[in-house]
């Protein structure tokens, strides 16, 4: 089926929509993005997404092409035109077309910025197999850029992440640096000892998940543990459980990781209630 999709104020067939060849998202990755989930045709944590994309926008000096509250309308609007009941929405804005390629930015005033959003179907993404069976991941040195709490479009190195894991027949990678895990390819890292949940605090480190903030709040209220703190590889081999967050993943157990099996290598107690809690809170507050 063909898609609807947004380009700069239109909702067009996905196959008429075009962007310029000039566009900095193309020829310098100089672009920001936000993928939120839909459940039940309703937007999960949108708001998080929102100001996570306002900050990001800021923190590279780019105009936003649209209010928040139009972006709003756009997700619904392309919910409901693509008939997405489970699945995510994807936004990408750049900062735009200029008349030729150069490294200084554009004035805004002259060349604005572009956005696109686009749905991605997945029917049965809450009910995922591979939630019921884990994930395994291995661990790979983390060389990306220092500012990773943007969320940029810069994601070779993620993508080459995943395309080791996948060579060593593992689900996913857990980028290391200085000795400590940072986070997934396109997750955040967690770790369970002794009923305590052991996640990377905030810092230019990591993404700021807006999947991370919820689950650790909702843990938080169930009287778990939490504790904000690098850990390593070894930590990791030798704890209870492990998982991942993300907008497209929820929480999603982690059994394996460098070859070592956590616990019984089945997903643990402590993962699978907490995804249980995620799901259910999250669909309740969607809108
Ligand atoms: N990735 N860390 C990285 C490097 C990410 O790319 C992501 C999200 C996260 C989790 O953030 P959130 O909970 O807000 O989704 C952490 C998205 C899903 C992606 O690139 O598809």
């Amino acid at each position: 089926m063909t898609r609807t999709v947004y380009v700069n104020g239109e909702y067009l067939p996905e196959t008429e929509a075009k962007v310029s060849i000039f566009d900095r998202g193309f020829l310098m990755a100089d672009g920001v993005y936000e993928v939120t989930s839909v459940l039940d045709g309703k937007l999960i944590d949108f708001d998080g997404h929102a100001k996570r994309l306002e900050r990001s926008l800021r923190e590279l000096d780019m105009a936003a092409p649209i209010t928040m509250e139009e972006l709003l309308e756009v997700h619904r609007e392309l919910v409901r035109l693509n008939g997405i009941e489970e699945g995510m929405i994807y936004l990408q804005i750049t900062r735009g077309a200029p008349e030729d390629r150069d490294f200084a930015f554009p004035d805004p005033a002259k060349v604005p910025s572009t956005i696109v959003l686009f749905t991605q179907n997945k029917p049965g993404l809450a009910n995922s197999p591979a939630a019921a069976k884990g994930l395994k991941v291995i661990s790979i040195e983390d060389i990306r850029w220092g500012r990773r709490d943007i969320k940029t479009v810069q994601l070779l190195y993620p993508s080459m992440g995943k395309m080791m894991a996948k060579k060593a027949g593992c689900d996913d990678a857990w980028m290391v640096e200085d000795g400590f895990v940072t986070e997934g390819t396109s997750n955040n890292a967690y770790i369970v000892k002794d009923g305590k949940i052991i996640t990377r605090q905030l810092s230019n480190d990591i993404l700021h998940g807006i999947t991370r903030a919820a689950v650790l709040k909702f843990a938080e209220e169930a009287q778990m543990v939490v504790e904000e703190r690098p850990f390593t590889i070894a930590e990791a081999q030798a704890a209870d459980e492990a998982f991942i967050t993300s907008a497209s993943t929820f929480v999603m157990p982690v059994v394996e990781i460098d070859g070592t099996a956590l616990g019984d290598g089945t997903p643990g107690p402590v993962s699978k209630r907490l995804r249980e809690i995620y799901l259910e809170e999250s669909r309740k507050a969607a809108i």
